[in-house]
Order: C-alpha cells, then sequence, then structure tokens
C-alpha cells in the first residue's frame, strides 16, 4: 500500500486527511509536537492501517529525518503532505509591528521546514512519480491587514511549488488551498468570534482525495475546485 508523511496531523485538516486515507488502507508517518494529542489521534487511525506516530516539530531538523526515515521504512514515500503551520501571535501583529524573532519562526515552520522535508524524500518520490501537498491559504495571495507574516509565509511556500514544479517534472506538486475551515488555527486567528458558521475540515479532505485522485498538472488547486464527490 502507498505511504505517506503527513506533518500536523494531530487535530483539524490533517488529522482529517490521515483518517481518510488510512480508511483505505495507506501507510501513515503522521506528526505534531504535543505527543498527548498525536497518541490519541494515532489511536483513532490505527485500526484502519500501518500508523507511525512521531511526536515533534517540523522546524528541527533531527525530527524531520525521523518522518522519512520511518516512511522509508514502511516501504518509501508516495506522498508528503506539508500540512502543519503556524499562525504566528494571536491576534496577528501588523508587519510595522512584527517581532522578526517571530516571524522567522513562522517562516522556519511555514516555509522552510517543508523545503527541507522535500529535500529529504525528493529521492524517494522522484522514484515513485510521488505527490507532494503543500497546504496553502488565500492569506497568501490577498492583502488582508493582520496577515503579512502568515500571508507571506505561504506565499513564499507557494512559489517554492512552482519552481519545485518546474524542476521536478516526474513528480506532482499540488499547492493545496482549503478554504476556511473550523479548525483551532482558525479560531486562534479569529479570537473570540464565533467561527461556527466555517465548515469543518473533513468537509474539504473530499477535495484533497480528488485532487490525488486525479492527479491533474502540478499546481494550485483550491478546494472549491473539486466536486463534493469523492472519488
Ligand atoms: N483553518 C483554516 O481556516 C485554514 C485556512 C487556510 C489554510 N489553512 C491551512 O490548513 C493547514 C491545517 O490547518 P488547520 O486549520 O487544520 O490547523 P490546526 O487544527 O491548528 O492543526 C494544526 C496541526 O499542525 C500541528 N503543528 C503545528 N505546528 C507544528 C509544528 N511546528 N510541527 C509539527 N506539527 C505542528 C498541530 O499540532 P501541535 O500544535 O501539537 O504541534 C496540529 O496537529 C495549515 O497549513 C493551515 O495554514 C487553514
Amino acid at each position: 500500500m502507498p505511504v505517506a508523511i503527513i506533518t500536523g496531523a494531530s487535530r483539524g485538516l490533517g488529522l482529517e486527511l490521515a483518517r481518510s486515507l488510512a480508511a483505505d488502507g495507506w501507510n501513515l508517518v503522521i506528526d505534531a509536537r504535543d505527543p498527548a494529542a498525536l497518541r490519541v489521534a494515532a489511536e483513532q487511525l490505527a485500526p484502519s492501517g500501518s500508523v507511525r506516530a512521531i511526536p515533534g516539530d517540523v522546524a528541527d531538523a533531527a525530527h524531520r529525518g525521523d518522518l522519512v526515515a520511518a516512511a522509508i521504512e514502511l516501504g518509501g514515500i508516495d506522498l508528503l503532505v506539508n500540512n502543519a503551520s503556524l499562525l504566528g501571535p494571536s491576534p496577528q501583529p501588523r508587519l510595522a509591528e512584527y517581532p522578526l524573532d517571530v516571524l522567522a519562526h513562522v517562516y522556519a515552520v511555514n516555509t522552510l521546514a517543508p523545503v527541507a522535508l522535500v529535500q529529504l524524500a525528493l529521492p524517494q518520490l522522484r522514484d515513485r512519480a510521488g505527490t507532494i501537498v503543500n497546504v496553502t491559504s488565500d492569506a497568501a495571495v490577498e492583502q488582508y491587514e493582520g496577515w503579512g507574516g502568515y500571508g507571506s509565509s505561504k506565499a513564499a511556500l507557494e512559489q517554492v511549488g512552482n519552481v519545485l514544479a518546474a524542476e521536478e517534472p516526474i513528480v506532482h506538486v499540488y499547492t493545496f488551498d482549503p478554504g476556511d475551515m473550523r479548525t483551532q488555527m482558525h479560531q486562534d486567528a479569529f479570537p473570540g468570534e464565533d467561527i461556527s458558521d466555517r465548515p469543518e475540515p473533513a468537509t474539504v479532505v473530499p477535495a484533497l482525495r480528488r485532487l490525488l485522485h486525479d492527479r491533474p498538472a502540478s499546481g494550485r488547486y483550491r478546494a472549491s475546485d473539486f466536486s463534493a464527490v469523492s472519488p
């Protein structure tokens, strides 16, 4: 069965994608920083498939090496989903006041860690004509006030995907914008607001599964580009 690395899979979109792939028998390597939450997530997934849950921070090079090594032990890497992400401070500061050390950390998690994981996984992905999914946001392409840190980190991630697609024609490289979802990150982005009208992350998974199934040309896709029908 195919093997996927999904970062940030203890909750939200990462967990829902992991649930869907595990149900179809995929072997998974997942991570998150909070070991207890990751363990609970892995226990939910384990009955469906083979799951290696490795707690750690994607910004940590040794942890990234552990993720890739675990996937190779499971048989290789068919899919890398760079989903783990940091919003930054909540509420988000305007760029004029954004602390640079915090901005550097947001970039380290949202931009540099995905590049580093791609570098480690590429030999496997090339061999298996595999797939990279970098999860982005409309904040990468819109000029929302207060979203300059997170948004610019995702904009850089998108351009990483564009260039990777040109440089690695055998690998499918997708930039995937899920749209608003009712998750902890979204609540952090809108502190104190009622976000109960936002869709649950599970509602986005059929679009992502459609993308993985249909394997269109590398590029940027929004969840709303796909019909809600599961492949
Ligand atoms: N929610 C939205 O409305 C929305 C909209 C557009 C795009 N997105 C994107 O969708 C993706 C998923 O977001 P979500 O809303 O599902 O977020 P979420 O519910 O807050 O989940 C984030 C996951 O990533 C993990 N994580 C965070 N930082 C990490 C790190 N440094 N290393 C390893 N794991 C880390 C978290 O666990 P720990 O905290 O334990 O590490 C958690 O498992 C992100 O790329 C986000 O930018 C979300």
